[in-house]
């Protein structure tokens, strides 16, 4: 299948390209497009035939569920049974945004979109262009994000390509996202709102909109063995580069000091580090091959960093990725659940 790619600069300007992506989506194709977060790989949600074709793009385990985007909040209300006050809150609150509300589905959700669940996680995403794209094509949009399965999530429509040229027909290319990490889910369900994935709506704002807020304990641990997931995706190998990668944690100059032996160590046997530091860090690493993920006391740059920065390791050839932790607070938990899952949450604690 040959992969058009389309530039889509001004939304309101290129309605007609926007338009052929609708299309496109209304027959049942799949078109990778822009959100203020990642790119998506969408296809219409209520068709289950459409988003099977997601799950073969990506190579995605058909039991790991869609997130189905929307333009409008009348749309919402089809799809789920019943709002509670609070999810309305927030979503007056944070819509168009990065925050995925789960709730239980109505039965107009295919299950093929669920992978069986009873719940559906739902958002309006904040780029214009995807907004524009999703009210042309007159239907909700399921989108994962659009990278190969397993591979850290794309953030620019190079990355996009790299992934599925010749997998899908049409990626609309809105240049680097803003956000950089994908949404926050919330599980809505439970008699606490609980979030399944940390992203760009922190658990602080969270807090701040509607009180309590819990963290499901496997956003910075493994699931264990037996472990009944609440998410299907923390049971995956997430965001990994080729490269193995360790997290280090702990007091700012022993990770320094322990990345620079690391490194000098793997050096030694003829291996090439690649090290993720930080602006304040770069200058104090000697060895191996360094790149800053952003400004440690900005995580939301770093969150905007980050997949461009693994698969930047992929492309120069590192044998094994050494990593800095960064405070687990605002954007900093989000970057951190996603080292740890590229990590295959192997973490060194100093
Ligand atoms: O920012 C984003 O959310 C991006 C852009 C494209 O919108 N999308 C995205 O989708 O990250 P995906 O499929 O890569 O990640 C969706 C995550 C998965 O971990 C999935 O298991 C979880 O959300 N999820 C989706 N529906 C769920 C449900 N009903 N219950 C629990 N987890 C769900
Ligand atoms: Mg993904």
């Amino acid at each position: 299948m040959k992969t058009r790619v389309i530039t889509i600069s001004d939304p309101e300007q290129q309605e007609k390209e926007i338009m052929e992506a609708a299309q496109l989506l209304r027959s049942g194709q799949v078109v990778a497009f822009p959100t203020e977060t990642v790119y998506g790989l969408g296809a219409n949600a209520l068709d289950a035939e459409a988003v099977g074709r997601i799950f073969k793009a990506k190579g995605r385990p058909s039991d790991n569920p869609l997130i189905v985007h929307i333009s409008d909040i009348s749309t919402w209300h089809k799809l789920v049974e019943a709002i509670p006050k609070k999810a309305l809150l927030l979503a007056d609150k944070f819509w168009p945004g990065p925050l995925t509300i789960i709730l239980k589905k109505s039965k107009l959700v295919p299950e093929a979109v669920t992978a069986g669940l009873d719940t559906v996680g739902v958002r309006m995403p904040a780029h214009p262009a995807a907004l524009k794209l999703i009210e042309l094509s007159g239907v909700p949009v399921a989108a994962p994000s659009a990278n190969i399965s397993g591979r850290p999530s794309p953030t620019s429509a190079q990355h996009v390509i790299e992934d599925m040229n010749g997998r899908i027909p049409m990626i609309l290319d809105g240049g680097k996202t803003e956000v950089g990490v994908e949404s926050t889910v919330l599980d809505m369900t439970g008699s606490a709102p609980m979030v399944l994935r940390p992203g760009g709506v922190t658990v602080e704002m969270l807090q701040a909109a509607i009180g309590q807020v819990r963290i499901h304990p496997n956003v910075m641990r493994p699931v264990q063995k037996d472990e009944k997931v609440r998410s299907p995706g923390m049971k995956y190998v997430h965001y990994a580069p080729k490269a193995p990668v360790t997290l280090v944690r702990g007091e700012l100059n022993r990770q320094v000091e322990f990345i620079n032996k690391e490194a000098a160590r793997l050096e030694k046997e003829g291996k090439r580090a690649g090290i993720l530091a930080t602006d304040q860090t770069l200058s104090r690493y000697q060895a191996g091959i360094r790149l800053s993920m952003g400004d440690r006391e900005n995580p939301a740059d770093i969150a905007g960093k980050l997949f461009a920065r693994l698969r930047e390791f992929d492309e120069l050839g590192v044998d094994a990725i050494l990593a800095e932790g960064v405070e687990e607070k605002e954007e900093g938990l989000a970057v951190m659940n996603r080292i740890a899952r590229a990590a295959g949450f192997h973490i060194i604690d100093l």
